[in-house]
């Protein structure tokens, strides 16, 4: 077996023109105007509690925004792909997911959706958009998400998406002024296409 490469200048990037698509939501990269939905989130304590971010005013949402809006596609492993969840029905921004070039065929996934948001199920139909294209398009073999072991409403998610938990690190992390342990959640592409629901 070979090791698997990716050519990330023949990838097509998800882009205004062309998101991706799932039912209810269009997943494409950040604009400028996505400045008063992303406050929403990023400025609420609920969601901020288990983000790598602390809760921002404006200014710093602005700023945030703008290192986001040039976070469209991969270079070289490290690198994050960010992509705003947006409702198609009223348009308005309610979220974001994340995926980080690991290294060859892995990947990191991150998600967080505005409070008022949540119990719709939308979170788990923009994390399996995103999973069908890591997987079909990307061509990545597994994807992880690492959570904070007390956050259950991402841990729930993650297995609704068909992740399975394959380790518990315990406080492995200085996370918001404490220890904290995680849990590591794991997918790999075929699991994924089993999965008829999500696949
Ligand atoms: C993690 C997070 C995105 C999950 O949001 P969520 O709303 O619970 O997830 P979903 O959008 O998939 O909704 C799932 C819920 O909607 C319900 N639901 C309603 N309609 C649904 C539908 N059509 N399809 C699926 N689920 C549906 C499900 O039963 C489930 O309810 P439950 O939480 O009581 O079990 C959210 O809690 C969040 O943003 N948290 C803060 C940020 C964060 O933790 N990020 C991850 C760091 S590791």
């Amino acid at each position: 077996m070979t090791e698997p490469t990716l050519d990330v200048a023949q990838i097509a990037w998800p882009t205004q023109d062309q998101p991706l698509l799932t039912e209810r939501l269009v997943l494409r990269p950040h604009r400028p105007d996505d400045l008063e939905d992303l406050l929403r989130f990023h400025a609420d304590p609920d969601v901020v509690r288990w983000t790598p971010w602390v809760v921002k005013d404006h200014a710093a949402t602005e700023e945030f925004l703008a290192k986001r809006t040039t976070m469209t596609r991969w270079h070289e492993p490290g690198d994050w792909l960010v992509l705003a969840v947006q409702r198609r029905d009223d348009g308005r921004v309610v979220g974001e997911v994340l995926l980080k070039w690991e290294g060859p065929g892995q990947a990191e996934v991150g998600y967080a959706l505005a409070s008022d948001q949540h119990g719709q199920g939308l979170a788990r139909e923009a994390v399996a958009g995103l999973f069908r294209y890591a997987f079909d398009v990307l061509g990545v073999h597994r994807v992880v998400a690492i959570i904070v072991d007390a956050n259950d409403a991402s841990t729930r998610l993650a297995e609704q998406v068909g992740m399975t938990r394959e380790a518990h690190l315990v406080e492995a992390v200085w996370f918001k002024g404490a220890w904290a342990s995680e849990y590591v959640y794991a997918i790999r592409a075929e699991q994924f296409r089993q999965s008829p629901d999500l696949g």
